[in-house]
This record gives structure tokens, C-alpha cells and sequence, in this order.
């Protein structure tokens, strides 16, 4: 008879180490078909993203995997039992033997349950390892009460979806716990982070908006590609040009309030001071304290000495995002950017200076440190 496993979980968000439970049931021949079950988060703990999001990185993450299906069922609610999802893949799946993944945490937890009799009766479990809980004595304990179970046998599923949201909420990646093509789609649809697409919406044009929505596409492509954080740069993108429309004497106001700068052309130039007022934003109103983001935030415009993949990332992706009109050495910059980040920063600084001096006006001093330092590189 064909053997059915379901696995159920809040999946917030789904980690390799779910992945690597699905894989080792499947390898093991433990079962024909898993069938993924999303659930809300259970009532003590907050919804963090909404239950479509979640869905979708559970689609993605098991797109490619043969034998593994999303059940097409709205999200278990919370409470909701998995007798009664279970009831309903039988509807669907048909005559089947039914088994429920389950980590050993989860099954020790299940034991205390009224109506766990029932579920026992109902499918036979596959219970995988969790660190903390000796699964043997756990299926040992409660095989008198009714419970068949086979061990899952595979290493300790270290990850959690907890781990998994610290690292994201400080701007990582989570890279080891986290599939990458789910970290990146995490970062641009921004989950797990403040709405910040809503949150500077009303302090830009349209155009300012589309750009900014582009460069914030191309910092993720670029920092995947160069290995710098991907949720970084989404953040870093979202907020580079969150001054960019203020009027300069407040600007200059605020420059003067925070000692940005005394230079007398930084002070009277727009293009040189809403990078530094943006960074002063990011921290005060849009709660970002990661000294790279803000410096990525800061330099953008002017680029500097030393700067750091994140920064460059950011740099390049304002300078040669796909809404970008056509101007000299633009193709260039994107023919060189995927391969070689930092000759691609050197091009975009050339040409500026050379556009900015044609009209007569002054130049930032860190743009000819930063073009030196990138000329030292690219000379190693
Ligand atoms: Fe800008
Ligand atoms: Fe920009």
C-alpha cells in the first residue's frame, strides 16, 4: 500500500533542516510521498509573516524534490487537529497508509495530549531525532499506549526556525540553515523585516520609488552573487534614497544638528549629503544598527576607501539598476559587474567625476581616495 507521510509545522520559515528530515524519510524508503502541511503559528506565539508568504518559501524549497507535495489545503488553523488534516488527505490522497513526521520534541510534547490515543489509532509515526530528546525511550514509553513508530535514522536536526529569524531579523543570511534561494527571496519580498517599502513610500516621487524598488532587485542579485549578506542589501536598497527629496536647507539643518560635515561642498550639495542624512534616518526612524548597512547607506553616492562588499554591492546596483537611463559607460558598468564587482565601482567613479567636473562643479574628496583604493586593488 502506498505509504503517505505528512509533515506538519509552522515552517516560519522552512530551513535545510526541514529539508534534510523530508530527504532522509525519502532515501529511507520510510514512505512513497511526504506532503508538506503549513500551519499558523500556535496562539502563544505571533504570526511573524502572513501564512501565504509561508506557503510560498515551503513551494519553492520543495519545487524540485521529487515525492514531496504542498498540501493544497488552507494553513491548518492553530488548534485545528492533525486528526482532522489527516481525514482530509484521506479524502484526497484516497486508500493510503498514513504516517506523521514528527521530531522526537514534538512527540515527547504529544504524549501529555487527550486526544493522542486517537491520533496513535489514526497513523503510524516517523519520529526524527532532536537534540535534549532520547527519541528511543520517548517511542519505548509510548508504545504501550498504542504508538507504532519507526526512527528516522539521521544526524540531529540542529536548525530551528527560531535561529533561523534572529539571524534574519540581524540582517544575515542564515547561510548553513537557510536554502539560498529561499534567503533570497526572503530579502526581496522583505519577510521578517519592517514594511520599509511602505514605510518610505510617502517620502518619494513615483520614479524615485521604481528606482529605488530596482536597485534594491540588483543589490540582492549582486550581493548572492559576491557573497555579501542578500538581506543587508535589500534593507541598504530600500533606504539609500530615503533623503534624496528633502529640501537641502533642512538637510543642511540636520547636517549641522548630527556634525556630519564642515567641508562648505559637501554642505551645498544635495548628490554629497543624502546619502549621510539617509544613514542618520535609517537609524533613527527605520531601526537599522548595522554599522554596514548604514556605512553602504552613507557612501553610496561618493563611495569610499576600504569600502566592503555590502557597500559596493549597493553602489554599483544605484549606478546600473534596469530603470536607469542610458548614460556613458552604463553598459559597461552591468557587463562588469557579476564578474568583477570592483572594476565595475571604478568605471561608475570615473565617469561621474568626469560628468561632474564637465560641469564645473566640486567633487568629493572620498571618490578620489575610494578610486585610488580601488586602483590599488585591482593592481594586487
Ligand atoms: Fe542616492
Ligand atoms: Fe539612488
Amino acid at each position: 500500500m502506498r505509504r503517505i507521510a505528512v509533515f506538519a509545522g509552522a515552517f516560519d520559515p522552512i530551513h535545510l533542516g526541514h529539508i534534510q528530515v523530508i530527504r532522509s524519510v525519502l532515501e529511507r524508503r520510510l514512505a512513497d510521498q511526504v506532503v508538506l502541511m503549513p500551519s499558523s503559528a500556535p496562539p502563544y506565539r505571533k504570526p511573524t509573516i502572513p501564512s501565504a508568504a509561508l506557503r510560498g518559501l515551503c513551494a519553492a524549497a520543495v519545487a524540485d524534490m521529487p515525492g514531496v507535495a504542498l498540501a493544497d489545503e488552507k494553513p491548518l488553523k492553530s488548534g485545528q487537529s492533525i486528526i482532522e488534516a489527516i481525514r482530509g488527505l484521506r479524502q484526497r490522497y484516497g486508500k493510503a497508509e498514513y504516517l506523521y513526521i514528527v521530531g522526537a520534541d514534538k512527540l515527547a510534547g504529544l504524549l501529555h495530549w487527550s486526544k493522542a490515543p486517537k491520533l496513535f489509532s489514526l497513523c503510524c509515526f516517523l519520529v526524527y531525532p532532536r537534540e535534549g530528546y532520547a527519541a528511543q525511550d520517548i517511542i519505548r514509553f509510548a508504545s504501550p499506549h498504542g504508538l507504532r513508530a519507526e526512527l528516522v535514522e539521521m544526524p540531529q536536526v540542529r536548525v530551528s526556525s527560531a535561529m533561523v529569524r534572529a539571524e534574519l531579523k540581524k540582517l544575515k543570511d542564515a547561510s548553513g540553515m537557510l536554502d539560498p534561494e529561499i534567503a533570497r527571496m526572503i530579502a526581496l519580498n522583505g519577510l521578517y523585516q519592517l514594511p520599509y517599502e511602505t514605510m518610505i513610500r510617502p517620502y518619494m516621487s513615483q520614479r524615485r520609488y521604481q528606482h529605488t524598488l530596482g536597485v534594491r532587485d540588483l543589490a540582492v542579485a549582486l550581493a548572492r552573487k559576491h557573497g555579501a549578506s542578500m538581506q543587508a542589501a535589500a534593507v541598504a536598497a530600500l533606504l539609500h534614497d530615503c533623503a534624496k527629496e528633502m529640501k537641502l536647507g533642512l538637510m543642511q539643518a540636520m547636517a549641522r544638528h548630527w556634525q556630519i560635515t564642515d567641508d562648505p561642498a559637501e554642505m551645498a550639495s544635495n548628490a554629497l549629503l543624502h546619502g549621510k542624512i539617509a544613514a542618520i534616518f535609517a537609524q533613527q526612524r527605520y531601526d537599522v544598527h548595522d554599522e554596514d548597512v548604514l556605512n553602504a547607506i552613507r557612501y553610496h553616492t561618493t563611495g569610499r576607501p576600504g569600502m566592503s562588499k555590502l557597500e559596493l554591492c549597493l553602489f554599483v546596483a544605484d549606478k546600473a539598476e534596469k530603470g536607469r537611463r542610458p548614460y556613458p559607460g552604463l553598459e559597461e558598468i552591468r557587463s562588469l559587474m557579476f564578474d568583477r564587482l570592483e572594476a565595475a565601482a571604478l568605471v561608475s567613479m570615473r565617469g561621474a567625476k568626469s560628468f561632474v567636473a564637465g560641469r564645473g562643479e566640486s567633487y568629493s574628496e572620498e571618490t578620489d581616495a575610494a578610486m585610488n583604493y580601488l586602483e590599488g586593488q585591482a593592481a594586487h
